[in-house]
């Protein structure tokens, strides 16, 4: 698999010598979803800064598509990156969510009606096109969330940068906006996507970056970081209801695995029962 962003060493300083990232090393493959994990203050929306080229690293190195992000030819792939703010309102800044999704294709040259079909085009995909003409500034968080997604996407980059993309969201709102992500990335958009929400990570994420203090902790398969209790609390991250629950049940000896949906659950407790029948005195049915 192909190496599309790389990351070594890296050191950030804000000003004010205040130190956000020290060395941190990264690989992120093609078509994967990563997820860079970690509580507030971990580094996470330096780190996705500094992989867009907004910020340069005080020490270390980035490349994207094997250019460095200081380099004269970032310029010729940072088209190709797609960045979403943690905060909408940092992205929103037109007076109507069409202009504001129509800004980046406009300063391309692009003739109005190829704006407005692709515009159009990328409403629908996230389910917006109601809202084309509505002010960004009057919208709820969630449509801002969309609006600000959709102005990134109809760029139609290669890497998609989300910083906390489902924070603050409704259950129903982000489920449909992981929804959205993953058919993206089934048609090849490399994901990238920062959280402090261990709950959206067992059914959308594969890989996972475990931050803290600035640091990289750990990283691996989702599934397998998210039963790492011991881990995760060492990045201060709690972990998901289900991990708790089912390792204080497996420590009882009451189930011998421990789950990260509810399927996987109920699969669980199906096989306990069972077994724990069957450890019941043969004349049980007579
Ligand atoms: N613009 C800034 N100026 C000074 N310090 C900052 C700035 N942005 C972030 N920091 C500091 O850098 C560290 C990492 O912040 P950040 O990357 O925003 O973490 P996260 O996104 O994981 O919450 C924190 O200690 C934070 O206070
Ligand atoms: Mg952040």
């Amino acid at each position: 698999m192909e190496v599309v962003i790389e990351a070594r060493n890296l050191e950030y300083s804000y000003a004010g010598g205040i130190k956000a990232l020290s060395g941190v090393s990264l690989d992120v493959f093609e078509g994967e979803r990563l997820g860079i994990l970690g509580p507030n203050g971990a580094g996470k929306s330096t780190l996705i800064l500094l992989i867009s080229g907004l910020l340069k690293p005080s020490n270390g190195w980035i490349k994207v598509f094997g250019k460095e992000t200081t380099s004269k030819e970032f310029e010729g792939v940072r088209s190709s990156i797609g960045i979403v703010f943690q905060d909408p309102d940092d992205q929103l800044f037109n007076n109507t969510v069409f202009d504001d999704v129509a800004y980046g294709p406009r300063n391309l040259g692009m003739d109005e009606d190829a704006v407005k079909r692709i515009v159009s085009e990328t409403l629908k995909i996230i389910g917006i096109d109601h809202l084309a003409n509505r002010p960004p500034h009057r919208l709820s968080y969630g449509e801002k969330k969309k609006a600000a997604i959709a102005t990134a996407l109809v760029m139609n980059p290669k890497i998609l940068l989300l910083d906390e993309p489902t924070a603050n969201l409704d259950p129903k709102s982000k489920s449909e906006l992981l929804g959205i992500l993953k058919d993206l990335n089934r048609r090849g958009t490399t994901l990238v996507l920062t959280t402090h929400d261990v709950e959206i990570l067992p059914d959308f994420i594969e890989r996972t970056v475990l931050m803290n203090g600035g640091r990289i902790l750990g990283s691996g398969l989702a599934r397998e970081m998210l039963r790492d209790e011991r881990l995760l609390r060492e990045a201060s991250i709690e972990p998901p209801l289900l991990v708790r629950f089912f390792a204080r049940l497996k420590s009882k000896g009451l189930v011998e695995q421990v789950p990260l949906t509810i399927d996987e659950a109920e699969k669980i407790i199906d096989d306990a029962l069972k077994r724990s029948m069957k450890g019941q005195p043969a004349d049980l049915g007579n």
